[in-house]
């Protein structure tokens, strides 16, 4: 089995760098005492403390483990882009990946398809590998079309190489926990989902993202059909997440 990818999206938390630096020394400490490790981990922490997990990450053996990532990107590389971060200022700090065109950027900050594509664009001009959040807000009777609609705006202008460099989260907006009532997609839905994905993007890595957590992370990490998954709330609890990672370690 090929590697599995774990994303680590912490939203809009921890509110202090001592607890980010309490969740990063608690997944050092757990990865230390696994013998096997067949999956790779990003931590993509608020901008704020980039620097200093980017620090953690280059000076301690966690680094050896797991990248850096970062949850958005500015338009441009440089100018006038008030509280923007920018490409080059990521690269700067060894970020490698970076999290491009989320739900709730989608939905709370309305971010359209041409933004995220700007934005994807800004991405791979600077190297860092995209992390492309797409899915359907209501799984109604022509979600598949919205998908399809959405991957085409998204993905507008990029040669196919650039395109199967990026990768993939599909997360349908209901099943992220911060909707309410939200439900992870069963493995099944999810999959039926990917194949959409897979007919525009054959080659691609692709995730799955939305309500995973320890109950639920095998069910999804063991299937052949998924690279892997972005965890985003569960990322923050500790003991969860480490459990997660527990689950990823022995598949
Ligand atoms: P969740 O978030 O795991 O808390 O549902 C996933 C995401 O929004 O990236």
């Amino acid at each position: 089995m090929s590697k599995k990818l774990l994303i680590a999206n912490w939203k809009m938390n921890p509110d202090s760098l001592a607890q980010a630096n309490q969740i990063l020394e608690a997944i050092d400490g757990h990865l230390e005492g696994m013998m096997y490790r067949n999956f790779s981990l990003v931590i993509c922490p608020p901008f704020i403390f980039l620097e200093e997990v980017s620090k953690t990450l280059t000076t301690s053996r966690l680094g050896q483990s797991a990248f850096l990532g970062a949850q958005d990107i500015a338009l441009e590389d440089s100018g006038g882009f008030t509280g923007e971060i920018s490409g080059p200022m990521l690269a700067g700090l060894n970020v490698r990946y970076v999290i491009i065109g989320h739900s709730e950027r989608r939905w709370k900050m309305n971010e359209s398809n041409e933004i995220v594509n700007i934005k994807l664009k800004s991405a791979l001009r600077n190297t860092l590998t995209p992390i492309v959040c797409v899915g359907e807000r209501e799984r109604t009777a022509d979600f598949k079309d919205f998908l399809r609609n959405q991957i085409k705006e998204t993905f507008a202008g990029l040669s196919q190489e650039e395109k199967e460099a990026c990768i993939i989260a599909y997360e349908p907006v209901w099943a992220i926990s911060t909707t309410p009532g939200a439900q992870p997609d069963s493995p099944e839905g999810a999959h039926d989902s990917m194949m959409v994905i897979r007919e525009l993007l054959p080659e691609a890595k692709i995730l799955y993202g939305g309500s995973i957590n320890a109950n639920n992370a095998h069910d999804f990490l063991s299937r052949a059909d998924m690279d892997g998954v972005l965890v985003g709330g569960a990322s923050v609890r500790t003991e969860e997440f480490l459990k997660i990672l527990t689950i990823a370690a022995a598949l």
